[in-house]
């Protein structure tokens, strides 16, 4: 998990300088969205809070159920760490409600904590997280490494110019960077051009998708513009399923069917490819804080990070795009990597082929039916 934690690290220490990146809008201009997302969507029941859903639940009250296990998650990545650091296993299970483990009660106070901090310092932002202190240890560093570096001499003097020449004169200081709009389009161009973008109204996939242990499973998706889609696999019998129809959604897993609601909804969509790709602009003009990484050669998309906002902290998921191939005159990724978020396994969705503009079964799009136990 941690190996995970570390690669992903390095990868976008990597990748950090061939890209540019774009980020979204201001955090006033998101929570308007946001407040006007959930304003909206008013035909789904409001999502439940981990207290109506788990036993033992103390701290994290008023939590939404959807972010329960990503801050699960977020905890044990933040101290370098597994769910069994604070949480017993009984017969080879994790017995998550009980309350045997001192480092559980620890993480109780930890919560309470944070929460006031963020409280007092923040106006309730989720500023400070456990990661703020922990940085992937289970005991924070209480001060700085030594040998600290040593300072350096004053450019100026190091460059054998005047003392007290002006540092700003300096002809490669700040790259000019393009602007937002030129980005996008750019990557327009890239990918085929706004005429080709607009004239899709439909896109079948099929191929594999990864599993938590690691294996490959086989995997569809249909999607029609602006907003329906459609995608399943089955694992062991059991299939999952994810269902975007206009303002309503639907998951559906092992343990049963989930409404998909507001900001929820709205990310669920996003992770669809189709919409993903080429909705950018719409999704820049309108969105959830995200961070896109554009290749500065080619233009193309290559990451894209957004930020879910907990109670506890700010939890990154990260998205990376690639193997470009030309469909009818588009290009797009046939490779998808997901980073669900920092701890969880890597998702990876390899499609074989993506068919443009074909017939799409529109019963798909319905609800779900309940899962068959
Ligand atoms: C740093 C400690 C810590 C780690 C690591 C951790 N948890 Fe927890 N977990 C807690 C605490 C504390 C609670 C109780 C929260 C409360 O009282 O509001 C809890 C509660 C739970 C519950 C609810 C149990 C119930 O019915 O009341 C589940 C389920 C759970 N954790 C699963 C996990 C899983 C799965 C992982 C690993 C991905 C994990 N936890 C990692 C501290 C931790
Ligand atoms: C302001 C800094 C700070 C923040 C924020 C913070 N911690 Fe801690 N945490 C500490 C320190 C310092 C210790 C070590 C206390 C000690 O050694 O007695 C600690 C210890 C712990 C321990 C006990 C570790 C052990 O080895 O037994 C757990 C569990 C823990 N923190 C969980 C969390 C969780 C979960 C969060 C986020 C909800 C969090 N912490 C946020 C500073 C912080």
């Amino acid at each position: 998990m941690k190996q995970n934690v570390l690669r992903v690290l390095a990868l976008s220490l990597l990748v950090s300088t061939a890209f540019v990146i774009l980020t979204s809008l201001s955090n006033a201009q998101v929570a308007r969205d946001q407040n006007i997302s959930t304003t909206t969507i008013q035909a789904a029941p409001p999502e439940k809070t981990v207290e109506q859903v788990f036993k033992n639940i103390k701290v994290l009250n008023g939590l939404p159920q959807s972010q329960f296990y990503p801050v699960m998650r977020f905890m044990a990545a933040s101290l370098g760490t597994q769910c069994g650091f604070c949480h017993v296993f009984k017969n080879g299970q994790l017995d998550s409600p009980a309350d045997d483990k001192p480092e559980k009660q620890t993480a109780r106070v930890m919560i309470k904590m944070v929460l006031e901090i963020n409280k007092t310092l923040a106006q309730g932002n989720p500023t400070v997280s456990c990661y703020t202190c922990h940085r992937g240890r289970t005991s924070p560093q209480g001060g700085p490494t030594l040998p600290q570096p040593l300072p350096s001499p004053p450019s100026t003097i190091a460059d054998g110019a005047t003392p007290g020449a002006s540092a700003r004169t300096a002809p490669h200081s700040t790259p000019v960077l393009p602007s937002g709009a030129e980005i996008l389009n750019k990557y327009i161009t890239a990918i085929g051009g706004r005429t080709a973008v607009d004239q899709i109204h439909s896109c079948v996939i099929k191929g594999t998708t990864s599993t938590s242990s690691g294996e490959f499973v086989p995997y569809e998706a249909d999607q029609m513009t602006p907003d329906q889609a459609y995608e399943a696999f089955t694992i062991q019998n059991v299939t999952y399923e994810r269902v975007i129809n206009g303002p309503r959604g639907w998951l559906k897993n092992y343990s049963g069917m989930t409404e998909l609601i507001g900001q929820r909804l709205a990310e669920q969509k996003l992770s669809f490819p189709l919409f993903m790709i080429l909705r950018l602009k719409d999704q820049y003009a309108s969105l959830l804080v995200s961070a896109h990484y554009f290749d500065i050669e080619s233009g193309l998309l290559r990451r894209r990070i957004s930020y879910t906002p907990t109670m506890i902290g700010i939890i990154p998921q990260q998205t990376d795009f690639e193997d470009y191939r030309e469909v009818e005159g588009l290009w797009l990724p046939f490779t998808i990597r997901g980073y669900v978020d920092a701890g969880s396994p890597i998702i990876i969705r390899k499609f074989a082929e993506i068919k443009l503009n074909v017939p799409v079964d529109k019963s798909k799009f319905n609800k779900p039916l309940p899962p068959t136990p």
